[in-house]
Order: structure tokens, then C-alpha cells, then sequence
């Protein structure tokens, strides 16, 4: 058995894994992120990497990491919702862990490990779209990551939907990222709820009538059980989403588009508004094969599981 360590460090968590080569998680932990802290969040990859290798022998340690990648996997060039600018936290990581460390866009780690072990692992093409704190891609064409000239492809949270929209975490306005991602879920449930909105009692009741403690989990959960509101908020999520995959299906042609990312969670309340977007908007809809929209098979997990096999093949 031959074992890497995977780490998947997130906008509100961190998660790390021993992987082996079939893409079996053999031992996982999970850290809170301490996202505005450079120095924190170091310490945090470095502690779990540290315990996990003191426990298993693992070979290569893969990073996968929210935020722009240089051509070279080493260097964090800029992170909208981290404080990462021009990081070489390969170095840093290697020095202080004595492992070859790879880093890794966190999407594009997810739709490796999807399509290695996952829900793409029977195709070729496949777009992964991860909905979390930001909203992440991944590309592969022909079974290849595809990075592009300076290893920043993909940012697919970052196109332009709505001209002068809302402010971006990458300083741009009306990105998808500020429509479809966990964050816009929140604030919009929020506003209303704040706004006295009656349509959104439930939810603001679930959060003991303080609007700023509403959070992703707990508009899931009332959409879970039937609330009109909540189960809307994610609808309209998906429609802003699948609109997205309309667009970025008609550029890349994917044989299946995976979503994954801790709103995911939701399910179908997201990935059906999702897929009827998608069908409404798709160019040439009706004469052509329409892309299987299916939810990251690997869960959480793609990250890690992903990011630990591009260490192993480094
Ligand atoms: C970042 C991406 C990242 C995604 C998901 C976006 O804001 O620009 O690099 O993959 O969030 O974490
Ligand atoms: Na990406
Ligand atoms: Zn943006």
C-alpha cells in the first residue's frame, strides 16, 4: 500500500487525509480554518500533517487550496477569501513538514479526485463546480487537468453575470462567486430575515430571531423540512448556477458536470433547479446530448482525495 497525505484547506475548514492509491481515505482530521491569519492557517496544514505522518508513512503530501496557483503548483498568487497574496507555501510547507509538498487549486483538486475515484471516473470531459464559501471549478478535457498557460484556468466563479453586481472577494463586481455561492445564500437569507421578511420567520426562529446567526447548515435544514422560503433560496442558487454551467458547457462540452462543495449537501434542493437551469439556457438544447448534472460522489472528501493523488503522480 502506498499512502499520500491530502489537505483541502477551505474558507471555514480545514480537512486532511491519508490516501491510498484506489483512493481510500485510510485516516481523516479536520481543523477550523482561521481564514484571515496567513501564519494560522500554516501552523494548522503543518500540525496535521505532522500528526497524520506520525502515524502512517506517507510518501508526498498534496495541498489543494482555494486561491489562484502558479504554473509551477508552488505559489499562492492571490485568494479571494484568504488572505494568501503571492505565498510560495509550497516551500514553507516542505520545509517544515520534510515531505515534497504539491499545491493545488481546491477545485481542481476535488474534480481530480472525482474524476479518478468519483462521479466522473467513467468518462473523459468533465466540469466540477464546488459551492461553498466561493464558487470553484475544475476542468478535465481528454483525462487531463486543465490548468492553462499560468496554472490559473477555471475560475469559473469569477465570470461576470450581472454587469456593475455585487462586490466580489477579487475586487470585481457581479461575479457568479457573489450570486451562487454559500456566501450569497447567506446574505440574502439574512437581508430578508433582517428586512422582517414574514416569508422568512422560520428561518430567523431557527436562529433564536438573530438574524446574523442564520448560516448555510441551517437554511438546508429548514428547506429539508419544507420550508417555502428556504427551499426558494437554494432554488434560486441553482438557477444562477445552472445558467453558469449553460455557459461553461457551451465553451467546454463536458460529459458530466459534477457539483460538489459543502452546499451541495443540500442535495436536490439545489442540484434540480440546477439541472432545469441548465436545460432551459444550454445552446443548442434539444439537438444535442444534454451533460449529466450529478452530485461529487466523494462528498467533502474530493479535495483531499484528489489533491493526495496529484501528490502521489507529482
Ligand atoms: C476562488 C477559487 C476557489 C473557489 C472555491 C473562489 O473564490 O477564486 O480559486 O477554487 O473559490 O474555493
Ligand atoms: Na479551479
Ligand atoms: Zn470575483
Amino acid at each position: 500500500m502506498s499512502l499520500t497525505c491530502g489537505v483541502d484547506v477551505g474558507g471555514t475548514k480545514i480537512l486532511g487525509g491519508v490516501v491510498d492509491e484506489h483512493g481510500n481515505v485510510v485516516e481523516e482530521l479536520r481543523v477550523v480554518s482561521p481564514a484571515t491569519d496567513v501564519a494560522a492557517i500554516e501552523d494548522a496544514i503543518t500540525r496535521l500533517v505532522t500528526e497524520l505522518a506520525s502515524r502512517h508513512e506517507v510518501s508526498a503530501v498534496g495541498v489543494g487550496a482555494a486561491g489562484y496557483i502558479d504554473k509551477s503548483r508552488s505559489v499562492v498568487m492571490f485568494a479571494p477569501n484568504l488572505a494568501w497574496r503571492d505565498l510560495d507555501l509550497r516551500s514553507e510547507l516542505e520545509a517544515r513538514v520534510s515531505l515534497p509538498v504539491v499545491v493545488e487549486n481546491d477545485a481542481n483538486a476535488a474534480a481530480w479526485g472525482e474524476f479518478r475515484f468519483g462521479g466522473g471516473a467513467d468518462v473523459d470531459d468533465l466540469l466540477l463546480v464546488t459551492v461553498g464559501t466561493g464558487v470553484g471549478g475544475g476542468v478535465v478535457l481528454d483525462g487531463q487537468l486543465h490548468r492553462g498557460a499560468f496554472g490559473v484556468g477555471g475560475e469559473i466563479g469569477h465570470m461576470r453575470v450581472v454587469p456593475d453586481g455585487v462586490l466580489c472577494g477579487c475586487g470585481n463586481h457581479g461575479c457568479l462567486e457573489s450570486y451562487g455561492s454559500g456566501t450569497a445564500l447567506v446574505r440574502e437569507a439574512r437581508a430578508a430575515a433582517a428586512g422582517g421578511s414574514l416569508l422568512a420567520r422560520t428561518l430567523l426562529d431557527r436562529a433564536s430571531g438573530d438574524a446574523a446567526a442564520i448560516n448555510g447548515p441551517m437554511i438546508t435544514e429548514c428547506a429539508q423540512q419544507g420550508d417555502p422560503f428556504c427551499i426558494e433560496q437554494l432554488a434560486a442558487l441553482g438557477r444562477w448556477l445552472g445558467e453558469g454551467v449553460a455557459s461553461l458547457v457551451a465553451v467546454l462540452d463536458p460529459a458530466v458536470v459534477v457539483v460538489g462543495g459543502g452546499v451541495s449537501a443540500a442535495g436536490d434542493l439545489l442540484l434540480e433547479p440546477i439541472r432545469a437551469a441548465f436545460a432551459r439556457e444550454l445552446t443548442g438544447r434539444g439537438h444535442r446530448p444534454l451533460a449529466e448534472v450529478r452530485p461529487a460522489r466523494l462528498g467533502n472528501r474530493a479535495g483531499l482525495i484528489g489533491a493526495a493523488d496529484l501528490a502521489r503522480y507529482r
